[in-house]
């Protein structure tokens, strides 16, 4: 496509990544060596060998295993911060990040370390790369919901860096309605609500959740395509769907880039937006995801752009934040 170069020169605005999901085998490499943990690769060559996925889960087990790495705040920190660079080659101006305090503290990690090592990351990247955030706590959905409940206690004294709390991991076989009394609660302490459904779940899961977890915005939110009044409806309430082109072809929910659905659910008015998901593991940052769905599939530069208006309506920012992206 000759339009790579219009897409490295929009700005973009990122709703759905998982820092954790932003760990190179380079950074994982050096982590393990600085923390004296031991990985079962000798070479990031071997590392990126093993990133041959056919589903969700075989993504899961591979990723969890590979944070592993990350101890101290310092680790989170450096996590973020390369992160943040990638977002400055890619001209994203504006993030909204998810990690998984789970995944770490039940590790014996504590809340407190991830939670600093982040949020000094991302103040930093605001001073020095004036690229603005907010971070999101997603809930591992595959555990149970008073895992979630302590996970959310332990957010309270944090509650000013944290603007809502999401829903990942495993999306077969933990519908909506397991962890409907930590969403209500985490309401009612003012957080706002996102979660992961219709990825590789059915198009209910995302009736379920919007009912159910009352959120948002929908994360990933493809398998929409498959209930035809559910598109109508997300159309006209303009509900944010946010979708994660190369992981969606990495995990199978597409076979290929021109089988992606994004491009028809813009042209139907729903609020569909690019982001990276797990860049690390699944190819590529944003301007990798943007270049992919423009080379399969024929767009405008107005449809380009829409999918940043789209993002901006869909984020978290304030009235006044807003004011600075016009
Ligand atoms: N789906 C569910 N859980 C996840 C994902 C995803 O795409 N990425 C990281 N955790
Ligand atoms: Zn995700």
């Amino acid at each position: 496509s000759s339009q790579h170069a219009f897409i490295a020169g929009l700005p973009k605005v990122e709703l759905h990544l998982h820092l954790e999901g932003t760990l190179e085998p380079e950074l994982m490499f050096a982590l393990a060596e600085r923390n004296q943990i031991s990985i079962p690769y000798k070479t990031t060559d071997e590392i990126r060998a093993a990133y041959k996925f056919h589903n969700l889960q075989s993504f899961l087990d591979i990723y969890y295993q590979g944070a592993g790495v990350l101890i101290t705040e310092q680790d989170f920190f450096d996590l973020t911060w390369a992160y943040l660079e990638h977002c400055k080659q890619d001209n994203v101006i504006h993030t909204e990040v998810f990690f998984d305090p789970q995944t770490h503290t039940d590790r014996g990690i504590s809340f407190d370390t991830v939670i600093q090592g982040i949020h000094r990351a991302l103040e930093q990247g605001r001073e020095e790369l004036g690229i603005t955030s907010k971070i999101i706590m997603c809930f591992l959905r595959h555990l149970d919901e008073d895992s979630a409940i302590e996970t959310l206690n332990q957010a309270l004294p944090y509650k000013d860096w944290i603007i809502g709390v999401g829903l990942d991991s495993t999306e077969i076989g933990n519908p909506p309605h397991k962890h409907e009394k930590v969403f209500a609660m985490a309401r009612e302490h003012g957080f706002l609500t996102v979660s992961h459904a219709g990825e590789e779940g059915p198009a209910q899961n995302i009736i379920d959740t919007l009912e159910v977890l009352k959120t948002s915005r929908i994360d990933h939110g493809v398998r929409c395509a498959d209930d035809e009044q559910l598109v109508n409806q997300l159309a006209e309430d303009r509900t944010p769907l946010t979708v994660c082109p190369l992981s969606n072809t990495a995990l199978k929910v597409f076979e290929e880039m021109e089988e992606h659905n994004i491009v028809e659910l813009l042209r139907k008015g729903l609020c569909v937006t690019i982001n990276s998901d797990d860049p690390a593991y699944f190819g590529g940052y944003m301007n990798d995801n943007f270049n992919a769905v423009a080379d399969a599939h024929a767009m405008t530069e107005q449809e380009i752009a829409q999918f940043t208006f789209n993002a901006i309506e869909a984020s978290f920012i304030t009235t006044a934040e807003r004011e600075r992206l016009r």
